[in-house]
C-alpha cells in the first residue's frame, strides 16, 4: 500500500480553499490594473503587518521551516518606501478588520504551536513562491513596475536559485515531520483558516478599491451604446479607431482606458479599440468622454457640429 505524503494530502484537502483565494475579485482587479496603484500599496502594507508577526515567530521559535532566503520584511519596507515615500509608508500600517483577526490568530498560535506556525508559514511563503510569481508579473505589466525592483521586491527571492526545487524541499520537510494523524488534521484545518483569513483581507481591500467598470456595468453601457448610439459609434471608429471605411460598429467592451468595438469594414468585422483621453475612475465620466469623442469625431471628419 502506498501512503500519500502529507504535503500531497494537505494540498488536495485545501485546493478548493486555494481556488477561492485565487478567484478574489480584488486580486483580479489588481492584476488587471483596473484599480489605482494605491491598492497595490495597501495590500503591501497589510502584508507588512502579517509578515512582521510571522517572521518574528520564525525567529523566536527558530523554526527549521524558515530560512533567511524567505525573509520578506525588508523587501516589504523597501516596496512601501518606493510606492508611498520614506516619510509616509508607516502611515499605511493600519490593519483592516480581517488583518487584525489574522494577526490575533498568529499571535495566539505561531509562537507556541509549531504545527500551527508551519500551517501559516506554508500558506504564505509557498503561495508567494507559486501564484505570487504570476501576480508580480501581472502587477508589473499593469502598473509599469519592474520585477525584482522596489515596488515589487516582495515577490522576488534572489537568494533562491530554483523556486520549484525549493518548494519540493519544503514539501519533503513537511512529509518528514513527526506529526501524527491528529496533528496533521489540525494543521490542515489551520491552513484552511489561513486561506480564509487571506481571502478576508483581500475582500476588505476590495471594499475600498472598487473597479468602477465591473462586467454588469460594462454590459449596461454596451446595451445603451448599441441600442441608441450605433451611428455615433461608427463616426468614433472612423475618426479615432483607424477605421475610415467603417460601415457599422458594435461596442464590445471597455475599461478605464478605452472603449472597444467590432467594426464592419467591407463585409468583414475587425476588433477596434479607441483610447480615452484620460483614465476614467467613475462611471459618470463615460458619458462625458464618449460624447467628447463623438463631437471631436464629427469635427475631424469635416461634419457640422451636432
Ligand atoms: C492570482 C492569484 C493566484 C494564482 C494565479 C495562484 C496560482 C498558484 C499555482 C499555479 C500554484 C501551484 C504551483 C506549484 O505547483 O508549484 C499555487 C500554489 C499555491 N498557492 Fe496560489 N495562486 C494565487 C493566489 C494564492 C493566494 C491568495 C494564496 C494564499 C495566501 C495562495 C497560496 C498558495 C499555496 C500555499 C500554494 C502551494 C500549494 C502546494 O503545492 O502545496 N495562492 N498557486
Amino acid at each position: 500500500m502506498t501512503i500519500t505524503p502529507f504535503s500531497s494530502r494537505l494540498r488536495t484537502a485545501t485546493w478548493a480553499d486555494h481556488a477561492s483565494a485565487e478567484q478574489s475579485t480584488f486580486l483580479a482587479d489588481l492584476t488587471k490594473g483596473r484599480i489605482p496603484l494605491a491598492a497595490h500599496a495597501a495590500l503591501t502594507a497589510q502584508h507588512y503587518l502579517i509578515y512582521e508577526v510571522l517572521e518574528q515567530a520564525a525567529h523566536e521559535t527558530a523554526s527549521p521551516f524558515h530560512s533567511p532566503a524567505l525573509t520578506r520584511l525588508p523587501a516589504l519596507k523597501a516596496d512601501l518606501e518606493h510606492l508611498v515615500g520614506a516619510a509616509d509608508w508607516a502611515g499605511l500600517l493600519t490593519p483592516t478588520t480581517a488583518t487584525a483577526e489574522y494577526l490575533a490568530r498568529l499571535r495566539e498560535i505561531a509562537f507556541t504551536w509549531p504545527g500551527g506556525f508551519v500551517a501559516h508559514h506554508y500558506n504564505r511563503y509557498l503561495g508567494d513562491l507559486s501564484g505570487g510569481q504570476f501576480v508580480a508579473r501581472a502587477i508589473a505589466k499593469a502598473y509599469g513596475l519592474r520585477l525584482g525592483e522596489p515596488g515589487l521586491l516582495f515577490y522576488s527571492f534572489p537568494l533562491i536559485d530554483d523556486l520549484q526545487a525549493f518548494k519540493a524541499g519544503y514539501r519533503s520537510m513537511m512529509d518528514a515531520a513527526e506529526w501524527d494523524e491528529v496533528e496533521q488534521e489540525r494543521i490542515i484545518d489551520e491552513v484552511k483558516l489561513a486561506y480564509r483569513l487571506n481571502i478576508d483581507v483581500l475582500n476588505d481591500l476590495g471594499k475600498v478599491y472598487v473597479n468602477p467598470f465591473p462586467p454588469e456595468v460594462v454590459a449596461q453601457i454596451m446595451k445603451h451604446m448599441n441600442d441608441d448610439h450605433a451611428a455615433d459609434s461608427v463616426l468614433i471608429c472612423r475618426a479615432f479607431g483607424g477605421q475610415p471605411d467603417a460601415t457599422a460598429a458594435v461596442m464590445s467592451g471597455m475599461d478605464a482606458d478605452g472603449i472597444e468595438f467590432e467594426v464592419t469594414v467591407g463585409g468583414a468585422t475587425q476588433p477596434t479599440r479607441v483610447p480615452f483621453s484620460t483614465r476614467l475612475t467613475q462611471r459618470a465620466e463615460v458619458r462625458v468622454e464618449v460624447t467628447r469623442l463623438y463631437h471631436e469625431a464629427r469635427a475631424r471628419l469635416g461634419m457640422p457640429p451636432a
